[in-house]
């Protein structure tokens, strides 16, 4: 079927382009890089907040609203008696041009209807707690135009679940300031807030209005406020009700004349004794300097370009040119800018999280900082940190926990046992990029208790023991309420539909509940624990953990064989789940992963048979769903996994987060084409290509999930931007395709390539050093027969490591 297109790649600008508003769901981005942050789509809806969707929201956003994504930042252009908006909603008067441009952490939408034309650059300047909306408005016609410009935010309580539904208190509560072209958003300030925020626009206005009843009219909607319908501000002011902030600005523009206006949502925070200027009115005082630094075009263009060459020099980190365009534009721009995404928000917030459910995630953020740490490592070691001190001294942790108090999750606790070996993964990855041991010298609380630090590498040993004492029946690690798969609840049992499968656990005792993928994710963490301990001369604890993962290596090849494919648990009860025994879901994806990257029973065939059985069972036109064949009724025993439709999530969707497992299973198998059909299904510009309909979702990031082939409708994306995949398809490509790997003393250099693969160069900083590689595949797909470093050639893969700038040839 001919798939319509909404958009296109713009690679130069590195931009997705959208040409048509009504994509077939809201087509994001996000704006700001460390502290203000907001969402915002193809047509400008979205929200902003500082740190923490949930507790310091800014603006209101309702998800699944009715049209979707209604709310946002919103300019109403009133010329004559037509009414649009630049990005066509909320009014969707049909505009003569529509584009929105997705940047890297900037978005332009430009509409254009009668001979004018409105064109709006979004950012959040660095290090600045605003976002920036600079509008440029330009008459195209022969006659002059007088226009009505309205802006439009709504303020949200702060709190964005309790917006949501303590209405008895809110509707009480709200409260702002008026001065000049600024409202000021200062509900609760009174009392323990001493956060206030503000819209500003950089020109004497004409009206205003801060109440949202007054503003739209109650029978009225965002797509036809009152006051803009009637081209009349009320000039209202808010007490209590839904606080909102709109600026009124009659413009007039001669024929070609064009105009800026600035307009600023910004942030503040005081101290507690410089909260206000006079009884119960707020201290400006950091506001107008805020607006001071950004109240002229040319300050917001300087800004603009920082934040551009910002990205510049993040991008310049890892380069790859091989003439593949669709293979080029993933690794150099959009795989990598979705790794600072989901580096920066976890699983908080997108148009599929509310920002309201889940903080960071343990096992998540630890994965994130994989696709990372190459960009910016002093971030990700603080993230190391902080997630390391959410843990327990049993070496269980949080599941989750909150940005702005960096605080554990106490609605979810803890109990999913692969979430330590995690921080053995997260941790390994930032030395070998970086180099730095000492982090392991970092003295880290447990549960953020003061008084209770050890070093961080004590945290990894206790990770490493919280599997080891964790041991089931057949010496295989106890599953807890789960592994990665949050949705395997073997200890749950639940038939009360309020109870929460996340949370809940009504039997565990005596449990035989075992996890495959776990005891795969071990040997891998394992391996580079011990290798870690062989590096910083702790040869008795190597020893030590060798013999447990020998240990382990031997239990899975024991009791996780099924014949052609690792098994995937025990149950409850200790029987077999993922087996050709069982009357569905006979495989399952994770243990085929983990139990091929960690190589277990490669020479006895194990790896080879469970990688053709996951071609044979798990493959389909849009990647490789999660298990075959779908669950077709719920099963008590298993939990949650059972109560999706088939095809879709953990009930056999292409959960593309775990995809990248096999390929990488693929690549150290050495099975380059398979590895490289694996992972062009699940490439966005491949998708994007074909499926934008179906899709449905942004093509130019991954999503969660795609829905599987006994799905109702196979190759439709869901849960696009938050996902653990971007991390991994960035660390598969990097370093197991492409084959650029930063280990302890320098690069290795292992491709692992179709045998169509032509030459490539790869420029990676690295360190103080800049490496120029060039690689000669010949046809092969796996094995690299000479390197050659500035001219010499060396031994072995591993480039060592001496700053400054080298030149690499690599010939397979
Ligand atoms: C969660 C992950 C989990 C995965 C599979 C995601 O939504 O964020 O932590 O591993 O689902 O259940």
């Amino acid at each position: 079927m001919e798939q319509k297109r909404y958009g296109h790649f713009d690679d130069q600008h590195r931009e997705y382009v959208i040409t048509d508003p009504q994509t077939p769901w809201p087509w994001i981005n996000y704006l700001g890089n460390e502290d203000f942050f907001s969402l915002i789509s193809n047509t400008a809806g979205g929200y902003s907040f500082y740190k923490d969707a949930k507790f310091r929201r800014i603006t209101r956003y309702r998800y699944n609203n009715v049209p979707m994504d209604n709310g946002g930042r919103y300019f109403y252009i009133k010329d004559g008696d037509t009414v649009w908006n630049p990005g066509w909603k909320p009014c969707k008067t049909p505009l003569d041009f529509y584009e929105c441009r997705h940047g890297m952490s900037y978005t332009r939408i430009t509409g254009r209807k009668n001979g004018v034309e409105a064109s709006v650059l979004f950012f959040v300047p660095l290090k600045k707690w605003c976002e920036v909306q600079k509008l440029t408005l330009k008459n195209e016609s022969a006659e002059t135009k007088t226009l009505k410009l309205f802006s439009f935010e709504e303020w949200c309580l702060w709190n964005a679940a309790t917006d949501m539904e303590n209405f008895q208190r809110n509707f009480s509560t709200g409260e702002v300031e008026i001065e000049g072209s600024t409202i000021y958003h200062k509900t609760e300030y009174r009392e323990r807030r001493n956060h206030y925020a503000f819209y500003h626009v950089n020109t004497e206005i004409q009206g205003f209005d801060t109440d949202r009843e007054t503003f739209v009219g109650l029978y009225n909607e965002f797509a036809d406020p009152q006051a803009v319908m009637e081209g009349k501000p009320r000039n209202s002011h808010a007490h209590g009700w839904s606080p909102i902030a709109s600026h009124y600005i009659e413009v007039t523009l001669k024929p070609g004349e064009s105009r800026d206006f600035v307009f600023l949502l910004g942030y503040i925070e005081n101290e507690q004794d410089e909260k206000f200027s006079a009884p119960q009115v707020i201290n400006k005082q950091k506001a107008h300097a805020l607006i001071a630094e950004l109240d002229t075009t040319e300050k917001v263009d300087k800004a603009f370009a920082e934040l551009c060459e910002y990205w510049d020099s993040l991008l310049n980190i890892y380069k790859v040119q091989t003439g593949n365009d669709k293979l080029d534009r993933m690794v150099n721009i959009w795989n990598q800018y979705q790794c600072m995404v989901t580096f920066n928000f976890s699983r908080s917030a997108s148009f599929f999280e509310s920002g309201v459910g889940r903080g960071m995630g343990f096992r998540d953020s630890n994965q994130d900082l994989v696709g990372f740490v190459h960009q910016i490592p002093p971030r990700a070691r603080q993230r190391i940190i902080d997630i390391a001190s959410t843990q327990f001294p049993d070496g269980g942790c949080y599941h989750q926990y909150q940005p702005l108090t960096k605080r554990g999750n106490n609605d979810i606790g803890g109990g999913f046992n692969d979430d330590p070996c995690w921080l053995i993964f997260g941790t390994v990855a930032y030395i070998k990029e970086t180099g730095d041991f000492s982090i392991l010298d970092e003295m880290v609380p447990f549960d953020n208790q003061p008084g209770s630090e050890v070093t961080l590498f004590e945290h990894l040993k206790i990770s490493m023991d919280h599997v080891i004492k964790n041991l089931g029946p057949h010496m295989l690690p106890l599953i807890g309420r789960a592994d990665w798969n949050d949705c395997l609840n073997l200890n749950c049992f639940s038939w009360d539909p309020n109870e929460s499968f996340q949370t809940t656990e009504n039997v565990s005792e005596g449990t035989k509940a075992e996890s495959l993928m776990i005891a795969g994710l071990f040997v891998v963490t394992g391996k580079d624990y011990v290798a870690l301990c062989k590096k910083i001369g702790k040869t008795a604890e190597a020893e030590r953990m060798q013999q447990a993962v020998d240990a382990m290596i031997e239990a899975v090849k024991k009791h996780g064989w099924d014949g052609e494919w690792y098994l995937r648990a025990y149950d409850f009860y200790g029987r077999k789940i993922g087996s050709n025994e069982c009357e569905e879901a006979k495989i399952f994806i994770e243990s085929q992963g983990w139990c091929t990257m960690a190589e277990i029973g490669a020479e006895e065939g194990m790896v080879a048979k469970s990688l053709d059985s996951c071609k044979k069972y798990l493959e389909c036109e849009h990647g490789m769903v999660l298990n075959n064949p779908a669950f077709t009724k719920y099963i008590y025993e298993y939990g949650e996994i059972s109560s999706y439709p088939e095809g879709y999530k953990e009930n056999a969707g292409i959960f593309c987060h775990n995809n990248p497992w096999v390929i990488i299973g693929e690549c150290l198998a050495g099975r380059g084409n398979d590895a490289w059909s694996h992972y062009a299904k699940i490439l966005p510009s491949y998708v994007e290509e074909k499926y934008q309909t179906l899709h449905k979702v942004e093509p130019y990031v991954n999503c969660q999930m795609v829905a599987g082939k006994d799905a109702f409708k196979p190759g439709e994306g869901k849960n696009s931007w938050l996902t653990g995949t971007a991390a991994w398809m960035w660390y598969t490509v990097s370093e197991f395709i492409l084959g650029i790997k930063p280990d302890y003393d320098g690069i290795r250099i292992d491709p692992c390539l179709p045998e169509t693969a032509s030459d490539y160069t790869v420029n990676r900083k690295f360190r103080e050093a800049e490496y120029d590689i060039t690689i000669h595949p010949n046809g092969q797909q796996k094995g690299v027969k000479a390197i050659t470093l500035d001219g010499n050639p060396i031994d072995g893969t591993v480039i060592p490591y001496s700053p400054g700038k080298h030149t690499v040839e690599v010939t397979m």
